[in-house]
């Protein structure tokens, strides 16, 4: 139950503001009640209107690694401000968030900025059809890839929290350039490629998803995605929004040592700002306006401020910090597990590094299809009980949940008692 004054604030806001709130899952639909509204944050600390603190899991959907408020990113952002919030001309700054990010991830060798990780994509895809000259794309069933039209086709996240994988306003046109097979299926996506490999511009992949709570790929199942592109002359794109210097400085790419043609960034490397970034293959980048045919561009591309909370952020991705999460991380795993196995609860626990989820459903979890098995209602329980405690769990069985540096061990230590509370709560409903 939330608090009162948040009560308050999402009956005024469902006034003026769609469901009372600038993206959907923040409704707290698919687990009911209302929303806490947040006042500030500091850490791994979110704080209600009423002032009432939150143990989050949620930071802001992934780009606080650090936690809330790091002392040296309001420090960058603080100074950048002073020298003022946007010029719409080049900066020193993006050349070196763009000479970093390279070294980081060898696969980027030209990159541009954005300010959100739709615009991300959506841009990858155009460039990807620019250059191949193709129209057909292929996704992942649950993959979420942000809300460019021909990327709301069997999409996850929010839209598949509210049943709207397939968006009402997408003209059937569109939809119908946009192919989809089960993630972690080779056989599916050799068959696609058998029947439309000579229209096929681009293969998009969350390399490992989030977006339908978190679900590795399977062993060999990204290398044949992108060893299927090469053959067919297709791109292969690594949406590493969510991924991307959250489970290693240089992404899930970098740990496999991976190659796609493109790579999209965004939360993380935006330091908790507006900017996400796509890139790849010198070849495929050269195709971008004005030194090719392919138009992309932005107002506050590359904002100053941005660019600060960016570099302050990618200073800080250092080998100890993925040592902790992993730490914590598999802690959380461990005592999430016995807490369901404590109370007799079908369900499975899946992490890779810092993202976790708990589904309702016997697991493992490797697709779409297994993960809306997941008993929803009992997820709702867990999350209403997490709440009652002060653990701000995502508000979907299909979103991961996410660790920051500031997750000490004493703190998780608490949450695993609290899901074991929310858990037996769960087996006596
Ligand atoms: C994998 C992935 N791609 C793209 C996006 C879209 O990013 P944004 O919400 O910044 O537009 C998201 C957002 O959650 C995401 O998780």
């Amino acid at each position: 139950m939330s608090d009162p004054r948040s009560v308050e604030l999402f009956a005024r806001a469902g006034a003026v503001i769609p469901g009372g709130v600038n993206s959907p899952v923040r409704a707290f639909r698919a687990v009911g009640g209302s929303p806490v509204f947040i006042s500030r944050a500091e850490g791994c600390w979110l704080y209600g209107a009423d002032g009432a603190r939150y143990t989050d899991y949620i930071g802001s959907w992934g780009p606080m690694i650090l936690g809330h408020a790091h002392p040296a990113v309001v420090h960058a952002i603080t100074e950048a401000a002073a020298r003022g919030t946007s010029y719409g001309a080049p900066t020193e700054g993006e050349v070196v968030l763009a000479e970093k990010i390279t070294a980081l991830f060898p696969s980027i060798e030209m990159l541009r900025c954005t300010s959100s990780g739709t615009e991300a994509t959506m841009a990858a895809i155009r460039v990807a059809r620019g250059y191949t000259g193709r129209a057909t794309i292929v996704k992942f069933e649950g993959c979420y890839h942000g809300h460019a039209d021909f990327l709301l086709v069997k999409a996850g996240s929010g839209a598949a929290t509210f049943g709207v994988p397939d968006s009402a306003g997408v003209p059937e046109g569109i939809a119908k350039t946009t192919l989809t097979a089960p993630f972690n299926d080779v056989p599916a996506l050799e068959a696609l490629f058998a029947k439309h490999g000579d229209d096929i511009a681009a293969v998009i992949v969350e390399p490992v998803v989030g977006n339908m709570g978190c679900v590795p790929p399977a062993p060999g199942f990204l290398e044949a995605m992108i060893a299927l592109c090469n053959k067919h002359g297709a791109v292969s794109i690594f949406d590493e929004v969510m991924t991307g210097c959250r489970l290693s400085a240089g992404g899930y790419q970098g740990i496999h040592g991976l190659n796609p043609h493109m790579t999209c960034l965004g939360k993380i490397v935006g330091g908790g700002l507006p900017l996400a970034v796509y890139g790849g293959q010198r070849a495929i980048m050269e195709k971008v306006a004005p030194l090719g045919p392919v138009y992309q561009a932005g107002t506050l591309s590359g904002n100053p401020i941005a660019v600060a909370a960016a570099l302050a952020t990618l200073a800080r991705l250092d080998d100890a910090l993925y040592t902790h999460l992993e730490t914590i991380g598999l802690q959380l795993e461990v005592g999430l597990r016995a807490a369901l196995e404590a109370n007799g609860i079908e369900g499975c626990v899946q992490r890779v590094g810092s993202m976790i989820t708990l589904f309702f459903t016997k697991g493992p979890v490797t697709n779409w299809g297994q993960a809306s098995a997941s008993n929803t209602g009992r997820f709702a329980i867990f999350h209403r009980e997490l709440l009652a405690r002060s653990e701000y769990w995502p508000p979907s069985q299909y979103e991961a949940a996410f660790l920051s540096a500031a997750h000490t061990s004493e703190i998780v230590a608490r949450t695993v008692v609290h899901a074991g509370e929310a858990l037996r709560a769960v087996a006596a409903s």
